[in-house]
């Protein structure tokens, strides 16, 4: 069994991201493995910069993050895509994870950490530029990054809650990833 981490990437109350997880959360459940949310674009945060950071020190928030990054089995990140990029409040909370207590650079919650990325948009292409963003970056933090995506396209018609049948193949595309990332985590242990 496995503990992972679903890395929130929309506080929409309504995300297609955030739906997205549930999907791969689903699965995960169903083999005995947990998943705990957490609201890495958290809104409450400052934005990051040195001298905020000088001022503030570790916001409270930003060391739970740090603390639940570092004991879990993986990460689960749900990826919104604005203008190609992932949002600016989910690269604030990861910018935040990578600083220490005592304002040093420190990138040890994600060294070899295993990560899986999901993104979902209402366009054609499913939020893959965001997700290839992301993905480049957590390499360079040092984390293991599954190297499949999933992808969720033309959200609106797939989350049509009149239209089950729309959500099927990612309902099943859901399971055999996550218990594939699942097993990818397993066998770094
Ligand atoms: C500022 C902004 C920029 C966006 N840019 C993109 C984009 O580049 N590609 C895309 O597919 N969707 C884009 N969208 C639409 C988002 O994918 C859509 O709002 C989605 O529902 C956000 O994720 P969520 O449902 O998990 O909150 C953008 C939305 C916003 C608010």
């Amino acid at each position: 069994m496995a503990n992972f981490i679903g890395v929130v990437g929309s506080d929409r109350p309504e995300s297609f991201n955030q739906q997205a997880l549930a999907l791969l959360e689903g699965s995960l459940h169903q083999s005995d493995h947990t998943v705990d949310r957490l609201l890495l674009a958290d809104p409450t945060l400052p934005i990051y910069t040195q001298i905020t950071e000088a001022d503030v020190g570790q916001p409270t928030q930003v060391t739970q993050f740090r603390e639940s990054i570092k004991k879990a089995d993986g990460l689960l990140f749900a990826c919104p895509e604005y203008n190609g990029l992932m949002p600016p409040a989910l690269l604030n909370g990861l910018t935040w994870a990578t600083r220490s207590p005592t304002a040093q650079a420190d990138l040890s919650p994600f060294a070899l950490k295993p990560c899986f990325i999901a993104s979902s948009s209402p366009g054609s292409l499913g939020g893959i530029r965001a997700a290839s963003q992301l993905a480049n970056y957590l390499i360079g933090l040092g984390a293991l990054v599954y190297p499949q995506f999933f992808l969720i396209a033309n959200a609106y018609q797939v989350f049509d809650p009149s239209k089950p049948e729309a959500l099927q193949a990612f309902q099943q595309k859901a399971e055999s990833l996550s218990l594939e990332f699942a097993r990818f985590c397993q066998a770094g242990n």
